[in-house]
C-alpha cells in the first residue's frame, strides 16, 4: 500500500513538521484551525497514555476525520500515536486509521526492541503506516509519569535503523518531556555522527523550552519532526488560571476556555514559525 510520510517533504526542504499532543477536544480544535490560518503541516499526537481517557483509538480516528472535513482543512494533518506502549497498541491503532505511530521500546534492551519494532514495522507498511521508533531514554515527565534521561548509543540507532526498516528515528541526545530543570543541552555532537551515517529523518522529543538557535541546529541535523506537548499546556493552564482567578463568578465553560484557546493558538503559531514549518503548504 502507498505510503504518505509528511515528514519526507519537510526533510528535503530543512525544515520540521510540529506534533502537538491533544489532550482534548479545545487541543485538537485549535491546532488544526491554526496549521489551516499559518498554511502549515501539522502532526496530531496523542501519547497512548491518554488514549483511553480520550474515548479510544476508534474515537479518536473518527473525531480527527469529521473535524478536518468540518474545517475544512487543506494543508496536511496526520494524526499520530506518541509512545506506543506495545506492539499490540501500535497494531490497535493502525486498525483503528493512525496516519502514524511511535513504537517506544526505549525501556527494552537492543534485542527486544529492534524484535518488537520490527513487528510493528511489518504491518503499519503492510497497512502503509510510516512507523517512528525510540532508541536511549528522553527522560523527563510525561503524562505526570517521571522516566531518567538516557543518551542513545550509535550502534544500537544504526542497528534500529537498518534491522526494522523504520522511518522515522528518535535517538535519545539530551531532551527532555516536561520543564527543564536548568539549560537544556542537547547532544549535537551525536547528532551529526548519527546524521553522517544514516538519511532517515529523526525526531526531536521534549522540544518545550529548546531555545530557536538550538532548534535550528538539531533540524540541520535532520529533525524532521519535533514534538511539543508542555509548551502548548503551560499556555492553556496559565490563561485558564488567569481567568478563572479573575472572574470567581464565572461558570460558563465557553467563557471560560476561550482564553485558554487563543493562548495555545498564539503558542501554536510561535512554534510553527520557529520549526519553519509556517507557510510551507502555500509554497507546494
Ligand atoms: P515536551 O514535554 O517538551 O513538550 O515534549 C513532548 C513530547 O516529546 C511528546 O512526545
Amino acid at each position: 500500500m502507498a505510503m504518505f510520510n509528511i515528514l519526507d517533504d519537510a526533510f528535503d526542504k530543512s525544515y520540521a513538521v510540529p506534533q502537538f499532543n491533544m489532550n482534548g477536544m479545545i487541543w485538537l480544535e485549535t491546532i488544526l484551525k491554526t496549521a489551516e490560518e499559518c498554511q502549515a503541516p501539522v502532526i496530531v499526537g496523542t501519547t497512548d497514555r491518554i488514549v483511553d481517557t480520550l474515548g479510544g483509538f476508534r474515537l479518536l480516528v473518527q473525531t480527527f476525520r469529521v473535524m478536518k472535513e468540518e474545517l475544512n482543512i487543506t494543508v496536511p494533518a496526520v494524526l499520530h500515536l506518541d509512545h506506543g506502549q506495545s506492539v499490540e497498541r501500535c497494531l490497535q491503532a493502525i486498525d483503528a486509521g493512525y496516519d502514524s505511530v511511535m513504537f517506544d521500546g526505549s525501556s527494552l534492551d537492543i534485542e527486544q526492541n529492534i524484535k518488537s519494532t520490527r513487528q510493528v514495522v511489518e504491518y503499519a507498511h503492510q497497512n502503509g503506516v510510516p512507523v517512528e521508533a525510540e532508541v536511549g531514554s528522553i527522560g523527563g515527565t510525561e503524562d505526570g509519569v517521571y522516566s531518567d534521561m538516557m543518551y542513545a548509543d550509535l550502534n544500537d540507532c544504526l542497528r534500529l535503523v537498518k534491522e526494522t526498516g523504520l522511518d522515522n528515528l528518535a535517538p535519545a541526545l539530551g531532551s527532555v518531556h516536561g520543564r527543564y530543570q536548568g539549560e537544556p543541552n542537547l547532544g549535537f555532537k551525536e547528532m551529526e555522527q548519527l546524521r553522517s551515517h544514516t538519511n532517515v529523518p529523526f525526531v526531536l522529543h521534549g522540544a518545550s523550552g529548546i531555545g530557536d538557535a538550538e532548534l535550528k541546529q538539531a533540524i540541520s541535523y535532520g529533525h524532521a519532526k519535533i514534538n511539543y506537548n508542555t509548551e502548548l499546556n503551560i499556555a492553556w493552564s496559565d490563561a485558564l488560571r488567569n481567568v478563572l482567578n479573575d472572574n470567581p463568578e464565572l461558570y460558563a465553560p465557553l467563557e471560560i476556555l476561550q482564553p485558554s484557546k487563543e493562548a495555545m493558538s498564539v503558542t501554536i503559531e510561535k512554534i510553527l514559525k520557529r520549526t519553519g514549518a509556517y507557510q510551507q503548504s502555500r509554497k507546494n
